[in-house]
């Protein structure tokens, strides 16, 4: 089993995030019932490293995909993506959906032929996770259909992934006082989802 981490955890408050607090108490928790797995993790630099997608590098990925070439360094993380059995992503909620550089890592994975592809009837996932869980700390409290999370559920559902979940730990923000029993209390709940994932 082989678990992929992406950990887009950038913030100013470095090993101090809340965002990475309430990913290392997923881990942890999983890794507990998972001793014989494997994690393999996205780090930050690397999501900060991607140039976004212009038209010249469009075309070159175009071309590669026609001779079917995805062993090409360009879809190594789509294929990493593609072979994971659970995936975790984890970022803040930053301008209601999450930090630029997790968009540019979605247009890396997103890779027609590789990780979904097109029929006559619509858009089939070929990815081989069974779940994908969103972590993610908000300022403000968390509000219904938050975009974050629903583009990751619809991008579960793009890449054939049947099994989505999140956790929020909304309101962080808005007293100090209160902060820390609301991140305590989104740690234990990430937790909770671990056992089950
Ligand atoms: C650039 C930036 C944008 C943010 N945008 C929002 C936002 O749109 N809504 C919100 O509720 N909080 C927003 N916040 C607050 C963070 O979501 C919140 O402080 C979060 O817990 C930060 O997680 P961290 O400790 O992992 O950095 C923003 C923070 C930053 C730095």
């Amino acid at each position: 089993m082989k678990l992929l981490f992406v950990n887009c955890c950038i913030s100013q408050r470095g090993e101090g995030s809340r965002t990475l607090a309430l990913a290392k108490a997923f881990l942890e928790a999983w890794k507990a019932k998972h001793p014989e797995a494997e994690v393999e993790t996205v780090e930050p630099e690397t999501l900060l490293a991607l140039k976004p997608f212009a038209p010249d590098m469009l075309n070159d990925r175009d071309a590669l995909a026609g001779i079917r070439c995805f062993d090409a360094p360009v879809y190594d993380l789509a294929r990493q993506f593609r072979a994971a059995d659970r995936i975790v992503v984890a970022a803040p909620f930053w301008d209601l959906t999450f930090p630029a550089a997790l968009r540019t890592y979605i247009e890396y994975i997103s890779a027609n032929g590789l990780t979904y592809h097109y029929a006559a009837d619509g858009c089939h996932g070929d990815c081989q996770a069974e779940k994908l869980a969103y972590l993610t700390s908000g300022g403000d409290a968390e509000q219904p259909e938050s975009l974050g999370v629903l583009y990751w559920k619809q991008l579960s559902a793009m890449f054939g992934i049947p099994g989505f979940d999140y956790v929020f730990a909304g309101g962080l923000d808005l007293d100090p006082a209160k902060t820390a029993e609301l991140l305590d209390a989104a740690c234990e709940r990430a937790r909770r989802l671990a056992e089950d994932f």
